[in-house]
């Protein structure tokens, strides 16, 4: 399974790096305005920034809505560095887009899927990751994990090779749930990742692991 963490914040991004655990970024236009990354120069240079922090995959969004537009602007963004993931959003000309960037091999990135339908379509396009948003799901008292099986029971029907990447992820438990039911990748916030470190007993046996040892050795 990848851990993928899902901000623009460079100082959260090594610190997730430090931890040696990190597969890549994904980032959206709304965690790029959080950091103040506005202007097409500095959001170009931002998703460098971000590939020469991280050996893995980096999501970067297109902002057109359009067909013609999302295949510019996805070129261009796939020209900054090959670690780039064009990210499209699931609309029809995002689907269209997705094929054509698809059969130029270059890797995309669906987001805002919401329904298993939404996903087949997708994996159909040749999407290299689809981005079911479960967090959002769960928002609205609909169960975001029963999409990730729905996913992976259809992509494993057909050998599908799109990666469900866990999108929305807001705590530690849907890391542990999504692993359970096979989602590929998982993005969230720093803190899910690290909330997996956790445990009362570990700091508890280590406290007196430290005491024993210390007793022994004065
Ligand atoms: C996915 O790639 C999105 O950037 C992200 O996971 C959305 O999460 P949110 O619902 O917490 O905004």
């Amino acid at each position: 399974m990848k851990f993928f963490i899902d901000t623009a914040n460079l100082a959260q991004i090594k610190e997730a790096q430090s931890l040696g655990v990190l597969d890549g970024v994904t980032t959206n236009p709304s965690l790029m305005a959080k950091e103040g990354i506005t202007g097409k120069n500095n959001i170009l240079k931002h998703y460098v920034d971000i590939c020469n922090l991280v050996e893995g995959d980096v999501s970067a969004e297109v902002n057109a809505l359009e067909y013609d537009g999302m295949i510019k602007e996805g070129e261009e963004l796939a020209d900054l560095h090959p670690q780039i993931v064009v990210k499209l959003p699931m609309t029809k000309e995002g689907v269209r887009a997705a094929k054509y960037f698809s059969d130029k091999e270059i890797k995309t990135n669906v987001t805002l899927v919401f329904s298993a339908g939404q996903a087949l379509l997708a994996a159909k396009a040749g999407a290299t990751y689809v981005s079911p948003f479960i967090g959002r799901l769960d928002d609205i008292s609909t169960d975001g994990l029963n999409l990730i099986q729905e996913i992976r029971e259809i992509y494993d029907n057909y050998g599908f090779e799109t990666e469900i990447l866990a999108a929305s992820v807001r705590h530690t438990m849907h890391i542990v749930n999504c692993a359970k039911i096979g989602a590929d990748v998982i993005t969230g916030p720093l803190s899910a990742i690290e909330g997996l470190l956790k445990h009362p007993l570990t700091d508890i046996g280590l406290a007196q692991f430290v005491a024993d040892f210390e007793k022994g050795n004065k």
